[in-house]
Order: C-alpha cells, then structure tokens, then sequence
C-alpha cells in the first residue's frame, strides 16, 4: 500500500536550499529530466533521486522542503500527474519521459510516460518548451526564452513579475491559436497553465528578496540549466499560486477552449471546467482521465489505485474545495 504524503512543514521559514548537502551535479546518462523547471532542479541537487525517477512521497517532500510549495497544492499536483504518468505497481514515475527504471508496467490503455505526456498536466502555451504538436514539448527554447524576456522588459523593467507573467499568458495563448492547429487548453491542463505563471514569481525569487520581481539571470538558472543560483535561500512561508488573479483579470473573456479547424478556430469547450470549478475538474479527472486509462484494473493495481485516488480526494479536502468524492472503482 502506497505511503501517505508528508503534512506541512514544522518550519517554513525561508533558509539555504543551496546548501553544502544539495550540490549540483550534471546528468548521468539515462537520468531524466522534463517540462518542469523546478521539479528537474531538485533532481539536479539531490532533493529529489538525481535519476529523475521518484515517488509521491518524494516529491511532495522536495518541493516543500527546496521551494515552500503549499502542502494542499502540492499534493493535489503530486497525485493527479502521478495518477496519470506513474507506475501505481512500482509506485515510481519519471519527471521526464518514459524509463525502464519505472519497472514492468501495467496493463494498456495505461501508459506510464512520465511527465513528458501530452495533454494532462504537460501542455500547451508553456513559456519555455514548445507546444507537442511542434515536436519536443520538454525541452528549453532559447526562442521562447526570448520572449519571457521581451514582456519582462516591457511590463517589469527588466524583470518577471505579476504584470509581465498576465501578458505573456495572453500572448502565449494568442501565439499558440494563431500557429498550432492543435492548440488545446482545457482542464487537466489549463489550471496548471495559468498556475505556472505566476510560479516563477513566487518561488524562483530568493526568499531574501521581498521586491516579488524575478531576475532574468535567475530564471534562466532554472528554466534552462536545472540549478539554484549560488547561495539561493527559499522563499519564506508556503504558498501556491498566490497572484494568478493579476493573470485571469487580463483575460476576462477567455474559455478553456481549442482549435478544432485547424489555426485560428478556436473554440470554447463547454465540457472542460473553469478555473474557478475545481471540482468539476476533480470529479471530470477521475471519471474520465483515470477511468480511460484503467477501464477495469483488478488484484493489487486496483488497490494502488483506490489509494492513490484516496490520496488525490484528502488533498482536495485540505485545499477546503468541499467536493464529492467519486469512487470509480468502488468502496
Ligand atoms: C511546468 C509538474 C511543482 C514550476 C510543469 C509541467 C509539469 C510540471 C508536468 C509541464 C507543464 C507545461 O508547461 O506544459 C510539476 C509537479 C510538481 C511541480 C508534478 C509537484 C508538485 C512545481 C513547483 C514549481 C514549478 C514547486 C515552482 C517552484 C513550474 C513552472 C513550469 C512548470 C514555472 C512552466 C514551465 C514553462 O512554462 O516553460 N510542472 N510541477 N512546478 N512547473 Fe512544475
Ligand atoms: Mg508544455
């Protein structure tokens, strides 16, 4: 039976994550590494196993103790992308692409991929990787880089704030309508969408810099060489996605939605939860997202399964979303 997931930190107080026991060190072969900038630096400083491949329990751990992550978030993130891109046999899953060190999988339509999958967490209109349908989705663009900098030297003087992250979304979204014939982004994937944002802000900024503006060195520290900036300090008490309001107010007509037509014929997706719906998104997710991917699971993957959506369910709990639970698999 899968271990539960760590509570709060006793001490969230900002200190040293950059410290003498969490040294970088570069990328064996066969180590993974994926979309995610902060998750691929804690495996690169050995908060998370540097191999890139990782259980719940260990992530939830590292991004609270490496970035202060909120524990509720945390572990809604945790369990909802390991429900999808994990092994609930080996209770392991790869924060890049699938990998044999995952273990014998279980059976199709379960795919087991790592957080490199399409359409679940990984999605369109990331900042710095490009949208899947262009090819590689995992990997920095200097390109897209680019443009982080262009809006933060507009809107931020220079640096990445509240101000430049809502325009960057707007552009990202506009971007990707007008170039991407597949361009979707509907709940699992909107919500980290406009929660990745605002992230850069409140986690990549030392915890001894109170000014809320991120420097571009900084970033790139993160999005494109996986390492904390010499002597970084993590922000000083838990949060999420504090800011992300300054982000959905610049867009206030904006649908979960896709292109169906090909560029340029995007269209709201009635089906998909909003924003502000998150238990239309938990309910919609286990019934559909997990349920596809394991139709009829039995013997020990059921239970893993039963546990891990358990999991999932408490942290929706803790977050107060006062939702229903939903038992696909039964009680
Ligand atoms: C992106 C997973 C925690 C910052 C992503 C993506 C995944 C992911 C799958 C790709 C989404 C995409 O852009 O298409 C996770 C999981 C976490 C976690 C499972 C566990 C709790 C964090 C934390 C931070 C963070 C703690 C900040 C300290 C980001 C940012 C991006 C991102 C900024 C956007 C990258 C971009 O747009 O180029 N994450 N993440 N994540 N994550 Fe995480
Ligand atoms: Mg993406």
């Amino acid at each position: 039976r899968p271990p539960p997931p760590p509570g709060p930190l006793a001490d969230d107080s900002s200190k040293l994550v950059h410290d003498a026991a969490h040294p970088y060190q570069d990328l064996k072969p066969g180590d993974q590494r994926g979309p995610c900038p902060a998750l691929n630096t804690l495996a690169s400083h050995g908060y998370l196993p540097r191999n890139g491949v990782a259980t719940p329990v260990q992530i939830v751990t590292a991004v609270q103790e490496g970035f202060n992550l909120e524990n509720s978030f945390a572990r809604f993130l945790t369990y909802s992308t390991f429900l999808v891109n994990g092994n609930p046999l080996t209770n392991l899953m790869s924060i890049g692409d699938a990998t044999p060190l995952t273990g014998q999988n279980p059976p199709k339509p379960a795919t087991v991929a790592g957080l490199d999958t399409h359409n679940n967490c990984e999605g369109d209109t990331s900042m710095t990787r490009n949208d899947a349908f262009f090819g590689d989705n995992h990997s920095f663009q200097e390109d897209r880089f680019q443009n982080f900098v262009k809006y933060s030297k507009k809107y931020g003087a220079g640096k990445y704030n509240y101000t430049a992250a809502a325009q960057l979304r707007k552009f990202l979204i506009q971007d990707s309508t007008q170039r991407n014939p597949q361009f979707s982004l509907v709940s699992p994937r909107l919500f980290t969408a406009f929660a990745e944002s605002v992230f850069p802000i409140n986690f990549f900024v030392d915890g001894r810099d109170k000014s809320g503006q991120l420097d571009l060195d900084t970033a790139r520290s993160f999005f494109q060489n996986m390492t904390f900036p010499p002597n970084f300090h993590r922000r000083a008490g838990a949060v999420s996605n504090v800011g992300q309001d300054v982000v959905t107010d610049l867009l206030p007509n904006f649908k979960p939605g896709s292109n169906t037509k090909g560029v340029n014929t995007y269209k709201a997706d009635p089906t998909s939860a909003n924003l502000d719906q998150p238990c239309v998104r938990y309910t919609n997710f286990v019934n559909k997202n997990i349920k596809s991917l394991y139709p009829n699971p039995t013997g020990n993957l059921k239970d893993a399964l039963k546990t891990n959506l358990q999991y999932l369910y408490e942290a929706t709990v803790a977050a107060g979303d006062g939702c229903t639970q939903v038992f696909p698999y039964g009680h």
